[in-house]
């Protein structure tokens, strides 16, 4: 089982647009293990984007991330048959394909996904996904104490899983 990294970010959240997300997590067969609401510190969100710290957007990003309103954090378990670590890859495939559709910029995402559906601009674009299982492991630890992720079985997976 491969975990990765949601987040409803401020204009999501703003928009009421948490239900939504979660909704279509939830309709593809994905078990949420972790969620709660949380109004982020700069320093915060400086450790969550710090791979992006050289870029000229950075302060922007921080800054808006953090005094714009609460963002939803969430954590998924994909669940399946086939496992760690041939699964990885999938999942990883999967995730992002879900939010973005590889583009960051929600003009160039497909409809029918998150961005595609629901955004248009770049710095507003509603949802974070992990962008691999390496990093989504980092997120949930920065996110999450262990106590907050729950262990519990899907009622529903056999109709979900062959
Ligand atoms: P996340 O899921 O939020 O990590 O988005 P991503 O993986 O599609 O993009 P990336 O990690 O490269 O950048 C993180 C966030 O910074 C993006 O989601 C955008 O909100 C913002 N961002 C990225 N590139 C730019 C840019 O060129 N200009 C501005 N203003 N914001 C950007
Ligand atoms: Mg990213």
């Amino acid at each position: 089982n491969e975990r990765s990294f949601i987040m409803v970010k401020p204009d999501g959240v703003q928009r009421g647009l948490t239900g939504e997300i979660i909704k279509r997590f939830n309709n593809r067969g994905y078990k949420l293990v972790a969620c709660k609401l949380v109004q982020p510190s700069k320093e915060f969100m400086q450790k969550h984007y710090a791979d992006l710290s050289s870029k000229p957007f950075f302060n922007g990003l921080v800054e808006y991330m953090s005094s714009s309103g609460p963002v939803c954090a969430c954590s998924r378990i994909w669940e399946n048959k086939e496992r760690v670590p041939l699964y990885c890859k999938y999942l990883k495939a999967r995730v992002k394909t879900f939010v973005n559709v590889v583009k960051t910029n929600p003009l160039a995402s497909a409809p029918g996904t998150i961005r595609g559906d629901y955004c248009v601009d770049l710095g507003r674009n509603i949802c974070h996904g992990s962008d691999a299982v390496e990093s989504a492991k980092r997120e949930i630890d920065l996110w999450f104490k262990p106590e907050e992720v729950i262990t519990y079985s899907l009622i529903e997976a056999p109709m979900v899983y062959e």
